[in-house]
């Protein structure tokens, strides 16, 4: 300790000589001279002392608060539990504080709910920053050591840009604000091979729309399908630098290990859907087939009043209800897409019996209810989650997600 203490000693002396990150890091949002990191007069906005300081804390990176509270295995968390949260929490320690909304409004302008990165994870479902942290360690040991902090999995604090511009500032959509696990020092998703048009090339991207417009997502300010692919960040190899198929990633919060994730051949990935498909607008069956969605089409990357940090706005409107644990829940969220019976047949909201009883390529006949039905509704992720390749209620074997 003594001896990590002493390094980080020079390695603030380097700070103030002004070396290493200079170029990059005065680019960087943090060091940005007008709206960068700004905790007290004493140094000017954007200087790195006002997250680095000598002298007051026990820490190997001699940030001025202890980097992440490592006897803290679950949320709720507190301000001490993490060093971002004294700035990206609230009271905050920024002068005038941060207001950072969620995915859903950022990017889908659904009214707010969450104000502060601390609020966004401290809902229903969040990335458990105890299991980022303790996975982080032996994936992506070249930069993540037991010291670090759970957002710099994602986030690199010396280079992140702000992706969604300012009131008044243009969205750029070559500034973002995370790094891949993979590439830790460079920003992902800031150049052309690094957005979901790139990833998606020979299928089709296509960006929901935006809450109540006609508009599509990121920055809502145009329905042109493939400009506004070319703005968004190829979340899909963001996300599947973890969530691949060979990654073992426990969950406390699920109290398990997690699904494996195969976009290159699930039907929302790069697999293609058979038969036809009963969608809502901008999605049509002609496409049926070519379609790769995004992670963040359906989930947020930091927490959610829906359970596995489901969206709590999807393709132009807030879901109808939260997705708990009830057996029909998931439905909430596929209905935003695709046609439940009461788009499809005027029946009811969350019911699906048009989908697997009448539907142009309906999988089960009706007969003998209670072959399939112990309840109404079965439970959704008895056949759809990730990677299924289930055997269904009649032995047959298919791809149901
Ligand atoms: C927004 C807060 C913040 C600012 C501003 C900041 N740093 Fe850091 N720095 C961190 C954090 C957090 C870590 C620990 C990284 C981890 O958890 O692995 C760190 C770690 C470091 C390290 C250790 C190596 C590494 O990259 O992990 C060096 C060196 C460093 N910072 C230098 C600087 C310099 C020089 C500046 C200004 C030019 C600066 N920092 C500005 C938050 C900041
Ligand atoms: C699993 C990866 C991941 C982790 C862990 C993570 N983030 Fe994020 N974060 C993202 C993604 C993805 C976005 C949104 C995408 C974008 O802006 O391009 C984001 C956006 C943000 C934003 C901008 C939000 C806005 O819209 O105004 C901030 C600030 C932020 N994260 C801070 C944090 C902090 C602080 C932590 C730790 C408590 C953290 N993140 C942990 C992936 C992550
Ligand atoms: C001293 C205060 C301070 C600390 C500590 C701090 N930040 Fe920030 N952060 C800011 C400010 C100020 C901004 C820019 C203002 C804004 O976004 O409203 C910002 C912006 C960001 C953004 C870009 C936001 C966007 O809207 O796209 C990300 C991502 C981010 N911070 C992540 C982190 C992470 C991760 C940590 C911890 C390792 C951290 N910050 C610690 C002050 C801080
Ligand atoms: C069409 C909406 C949709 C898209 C797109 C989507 N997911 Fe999911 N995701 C879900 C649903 C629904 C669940 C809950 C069922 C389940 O566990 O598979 C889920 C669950 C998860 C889980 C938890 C798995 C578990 O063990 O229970 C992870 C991890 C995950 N998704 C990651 C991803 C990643 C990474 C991507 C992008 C490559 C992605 N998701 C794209 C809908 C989606
Ligand atoms: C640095 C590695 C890492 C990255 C990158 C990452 N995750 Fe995770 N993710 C984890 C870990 C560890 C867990 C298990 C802890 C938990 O359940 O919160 C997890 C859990 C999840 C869950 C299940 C949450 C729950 O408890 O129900 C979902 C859904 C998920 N991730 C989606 C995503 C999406 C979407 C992205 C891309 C924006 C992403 N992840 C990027 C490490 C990562
Ligand atoms: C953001 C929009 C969106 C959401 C939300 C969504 N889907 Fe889809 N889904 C699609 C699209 C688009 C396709 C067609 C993919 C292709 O072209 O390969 C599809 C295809 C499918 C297929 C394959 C159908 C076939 O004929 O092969 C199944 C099954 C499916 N979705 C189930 C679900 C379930 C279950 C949910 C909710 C848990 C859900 N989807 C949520 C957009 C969505
Ligand atoms: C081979 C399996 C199977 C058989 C047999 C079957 N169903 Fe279904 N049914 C399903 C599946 C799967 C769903 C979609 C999940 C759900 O909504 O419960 C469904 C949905 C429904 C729904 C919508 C329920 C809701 O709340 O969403 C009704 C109503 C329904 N079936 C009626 C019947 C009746 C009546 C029979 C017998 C005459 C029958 N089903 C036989 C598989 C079957
Ligand atoms: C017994 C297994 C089973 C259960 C339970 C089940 N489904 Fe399905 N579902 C299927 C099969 C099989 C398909 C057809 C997949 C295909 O076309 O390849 C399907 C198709 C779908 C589709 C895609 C529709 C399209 O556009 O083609 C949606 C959405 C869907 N189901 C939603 C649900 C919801 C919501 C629930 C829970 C209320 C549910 N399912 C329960 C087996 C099931």
């Amino acid at each position: 300790m003594k001896w990590l203490t002493c390094l980080s000693f020079l390695m603030i002396l380097g700070i103030f000589l002004g070396l290493a990150l200079a170029g990059p890091y005065t680019d960087s949002i943090h060091g940005n001279s007008t709206y960068g990191v700004y905790r007290n007069s004493t140094y000017a906005r954007g200087n790195c002392a006002h997250c680095h300081q000598m002298h007051t804390t026990p820490n190997p990176f001699a940030l001025f608060a202890n980097n992440f509270n490592t006897s803290v295995i679950t949320g709720p968390y507190v301000q001490s539990d993490d060093f971002c949260f004294y700035c990206h929490g609230s009271p905050s320690v920024q002068i005038g504080g941060i207001t950072n909304y969620d995915y859903s409004t950022t990017f889908g302008k659904a009214p707010a709910n969450a104000t502060t990165i601390m609020d966004a994870f401290n809902q229903a479902s969040y990335h458990d920053l105890y299991d980022i942290w303790n996975f982080a360690q032996t994936a992506f040991p070249s930069f993540f050591t037991n010291s670090s902090n759970p957002c710099v999995a994602c986030h690199n604090p010396h280079i992140v840009k702000r992706s969604c511009g300012y009131p008044g500032i243009t969205f750029d959509s070559n500034a973002t604000a995370i790094s891949r696990p993979t590439d830790h020092d460079q920003l992902w998703g800031d150049n052309a091979t690094e957005k979901m048009s790139y990833y998606a090339a020979g299928y089709i991207y296509q960006p929901t729309y935006c809450y109540n417009s006609t508009y599509f997502e990121p920055d809502c300010t145009s329905n042109d399908t493939l400009l506004q692919a070319q703005k968004t960040p190829d979340y899909v190899s963001f996300c599947t630098d973890c969530h691949n198929t060979s990654n073992v990633i426990y969950s406390h919060e699920l109290g398990r290990d997690l699904k494996y994730i195969d976009w290159e051949n699930e039907k929302h990935g790069k697999g293609p859907a058979d038969g036809t498909i009963s969608v809502h607008p901008p999605f049509t069956n002609a496409s049926i087939g070519q379609y790769v969605l995004s992670c963040l089409d359906c989930h947020e990357p930091h927490g959610s009043p829906n359970l596995y940090l489901i969206r709590r706005e999807v393709n132009g409107d807030l879901l109808y209800s939260t997705v708990g644990t009830g057996y029909g829940d998931l439905g909430y969220l596929c209905r935003q897409c695709h046609l439940d019976d009461a788009a499809a047949i005027a029946g009811a909201i969350n019911s699906w019996e048009y989908i697997h009883h009448y539907s142009p390529d309906y999988p089960y006949i009706r007969k003998s209810c209670t072959t399939c039905h112990y309840s109404f509704p079965i439970r959704c992720t008895d056949c759809h989650y990730h990677n299924s390749t289930a055997t269904d209620s009649w032995g047959v074997v298919r791809r149901t997600f």
